[in-house]
């Protein structure tokens, strides 16, 4: 069993019932203290082996990538049951995909990214929500929309699994089916663990 197309599957069925977190995902990152933190993310394509998301270059989370901090990748699919936990290594996206896909962003979302650039970093703090409202004002006189490229601090991660985690719920008397598997010689060998 191939642990990504199960995953691509789940997604498909999980977006024909409108299912909540059929296009996101949960990214946990380590510090070099071992101090966690998670956050919520889209979940863009998935490839063969690869799960990949935007970030921007001025958060917290792209400097933990940037120091080589651990990760793992956690997908919950309630309308299917399934939960899949993916670790691995992670790679930025090259200018080019990310600044083609920026442009499909929202106008809101553009905005942010000139802020996070050009007034204060990702998740930095502020003096006020005004100043942070005022200032995207400011763009929006300045910049309408057709003329906005991507900031050069805008980017993309992909992440590629060596090991996926499948746990499903679909069992019955609650004895649920949780599987491991390691990609190995270029293949998903499988591990069935005690749920
Ligand atoms: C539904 C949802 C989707 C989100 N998608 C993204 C995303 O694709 N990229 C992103 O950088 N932040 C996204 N966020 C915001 C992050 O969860 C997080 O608050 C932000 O990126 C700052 O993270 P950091 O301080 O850990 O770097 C999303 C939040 C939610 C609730």
């Amino acid at each position: 069993m191939n642990p990504v197309e199960q995953i691509k599957h789940s997604r498909t069925e999980a977006r024909k019932l409108r299912d909540p977190n059929a296009d996101i995902c949960f990214l946990a990152l380590a510090d070099n203290d071992g101090r966690a933190s998670i956050r919520t993310l889209v979940l863009r394509d998935i490839g063969e082996i690869d799960f990949t998301i935007f970030i921007n270059q001025t958060s917290p989370k792209w400097k933990l990538f940037s120091a080589g901090a651990d990760y793992e990748l956690l997908i919950w699919y309630p309308s299917q049951q399934h939960q899949f936990r993916i670790r691995g290594t992670a790679a930025p996206l090259d200018a080019n995909t990310v600044g083609q896909n920026w442009l499909r962003r929202p106008q809101g979302s553009k905005y942010l990214d000139y802020i996070y650039e050009d007034f204060q970093p990702q998740s930095s703090e502020l003096a006020s929500r005004e100043q942070l409202t005022a200032e995207v004002q400011r763009l929006k006189e300045v910049h309408k929309g057709q003329d906005m490229q991507a900031p050069s601090k805008v980017a993309g991660m992909k992440l590629i699994a060596d090991q996926i985690e499948l746990l499903d719920l679909n069992h019955e008397d609650r004895i649920h089916s949780r599987r491991r598997f390691n990609f190995v010689n270029n293949d998903w060998q499988m591990t069935e663990l005690v749920p």
